[in-house]
């Protein structure tokens, strides 16, 4: 803790202020630990190893980039950190809950209250509007109805979307869902977010902007893990791990 917190102090000095934190140097107890973990699925040609048997360890506060080919299992691992999908075979730690040990409803409430993730397609309530799906985020907190309104007002303003709280998902751009995705997902402060391509389909400038909350996002001490094609946003992570045919086949770290 104290170590990120010094890291935190760093960056705020740092002359790039958008760039991710560096790995924290620690080796104190991960805070995801992946061990032997592998999914299959079954398709018409047979088993397909989506991912093969992979440990990992990330550290809290890191800001780690999943990089690699279209097909080469980068969802893939993060959806099973996220606890979306249920490995094959191996054992998932996130924060020191054992998620493959969890029952599906136990797994829905821990993701609430501990993961925001952003969803490589959005995954907005197509009858809900900005504000209303940003709102459901908030809603297990309790606390009033007036209060996650403007809560979650305050979060599409930070991705510059207050006026168009109204719309719903189909009257946005591509690029407009994503950043309501990331409201989403940070709507409920979670010590980790898991990010699928957040940059995917944003212009150069929001693209930037999303960045730079992705930066003050690690930069709190908070654990970011993001998939993306875009070189120049992965070069921001401390760490990079490279992913091919199912397996990690490199794993960087830098910063
Ligand atoms: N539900 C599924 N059923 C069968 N095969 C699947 C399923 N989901 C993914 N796969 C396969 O698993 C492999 C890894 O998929 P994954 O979505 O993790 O790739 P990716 O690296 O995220 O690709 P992209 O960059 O295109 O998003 C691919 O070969 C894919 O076809
Ligand atoms: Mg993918």
């Amino acid at each position: 803790m104290k170590v990120g917190r010094f890291l935190a102090e760093r960056l705020r000095l740092a002359p790039e202020p958008s760039t991710f934190n560096p790995a924290p140097s620690t080796t104190a107890g991960s805070f995801i630990r992946l061990s032997g973990v592998s999914k299959d699925y079954r398709t018409g040609r047979g088993p397909l190893a989506a991912l093969r048997p992979t440990d990992l360890a990330i550290e809290t506060g890191e800001a780690v980039a999943i990089v690699g080919p279209s097909g080469s299992g980068k969802s893939t691992l993060l959806n099973l950190i996220a606890g979306i999908d249920r490995p094959t075979a191996g054992r998932i730690v996130v924060g020191g809950a054992d998620l493959t040990a969890m029952d599906e409803e136990r797994l829905t409430r821990w993701r609430g209250a501990h993961v925001g993730v952003v969803f490589q397609f959005f995954q907005l309530m197509p009858t809900l509007s900005a504000l209303e799906n940003v709102a459901l985020a908030l809603e297990f907190r309790g606390g009033g109805a007036g209060r996650r309104r403007d809560r979650a007002l305050a979060l599409l303003e930070r991705v510059g979307l207050a006026d168009l709280a109204d719309h719903l998902p189909a009257e946005l751009s591509g690029g407009e869902q994503q950043r309501v995705a990331l409201a989403r997902a940070l709507a409920n402060d979670p010590p980790l977010l898991l990010a699928d391509e957040p940059t995917g389909n944003l212009d150069s400038a929001t693209g930037e902007r999303v960045m730079g909350l992705l930066a003050e996002f690690t930069a709190g001490g908070r654990t970011l893990v993001f998939v993306t094609h875009d070189p120049a946003l992965a070069a921001r992570a401390g760490r990079v791990i490279r992913v091919r045919d199912g397996a990690i086949e490199g794993d960087e770290r830098h910063g």
